[in-house]
């Protein structure tokens, strides 16, 4: 897979997925990262990529001459072009597990109030946000986005069943607590059950637990 990012901040998306296991995917060539500077596609003297909002408003707004350039010069006839913004679809497991299957992504950055709408109704397949809380620009949800999909490539992480056991596997259940040794620290024990070598009360003890804590945690899933 092929990932293009469009930012005014190369390095901030780049930095995590700069190191373990999206460094060493990356490395494999499992997936091609490139961050790219929108301020390479803005022309005139300042190479200006912002400017103030029509009819009035706080902030400012990427001007779309510059991300039309960049997308344009990008894009081939299999890109997924998606923009981060707090104002897209929230990002679920369900949605990472869908892009994990395309052949080139192109990230754009929102950054200020975000990008002229043009860029959305003419370019963008999909809005994404991260969560339901504002960032100073979308490098951060960009590298967040490009994490999740590169771990569910093929190769990425050593134990290709790892994937499957984890929380959102089913979208409606967290996992289930975890307990490593040692068995007992400060007083405080691993649950017996966990050491008894009997799977199928493991297995059920784990759906108890998971459900309890969906509960306590998300009860939005289970609703
Ligand atoms: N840019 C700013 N906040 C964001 C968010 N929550 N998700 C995606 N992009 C963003």
């Amino acid at each position: 897979m092929r990932i293009d990012i469009i930012t005014l901040f190369p390095e901030i998306a780049l930095a995590p997925l700069s190191e373990s296991i999206i460094k060493r995917a990356r490395e494999a060539g499992i997936a091609e990262v490139k961050a790219h500077q929108l301020r390479d596609w803005a022309t005139g003297k300042h190479r200006k990529t912002d400017e103030y909002l029509c009819g009035g408003g706080q902030g400012m707004l990427l001007k779309p001459e510059p991300l039309f350039a960049a997308i344009e010069e990008l894009r081939t006839e299999s890109s997924k072009v998606i923009l981060l913004t707090p104002q897209g679809q929230v990002l679920k497991q369900a949605t990472v597990r869908e892009l994990s299957g395309e052949d080139h992504l192109i990230l754009i950055c929102g950054h200020y109030e975000g990008v002229d709408h043009r860029v959305i109704t003419e370019l963008v397949d999909l809005e994404l946000s991260i969560g339901d809380y504002v960032l100073t620009n979308g490098a951060l949800a960009a590298a967040v986005l490009c994490d999740s999909i590169i771990r569910l490539l093929p190769g990425a992480l050593g134990d290709a069943r790892s994937p499957e056991d984890e929380s959102f596997s089913d979208p409606n259940l967290l996992e289930a607590p975890a307990y490593t040794k040692p068995i007992e620290f400060r007083g405080l024990k691993v649950p017996e059950v966990l050491l008894s070598g009997h799977h199928a009360k493991i297995d059920e003890w784990k759906k108890a637990q998971a459900l309890q804590r969906t509960r306590e945690n998300r009860p939005d899933l289970l609703d």
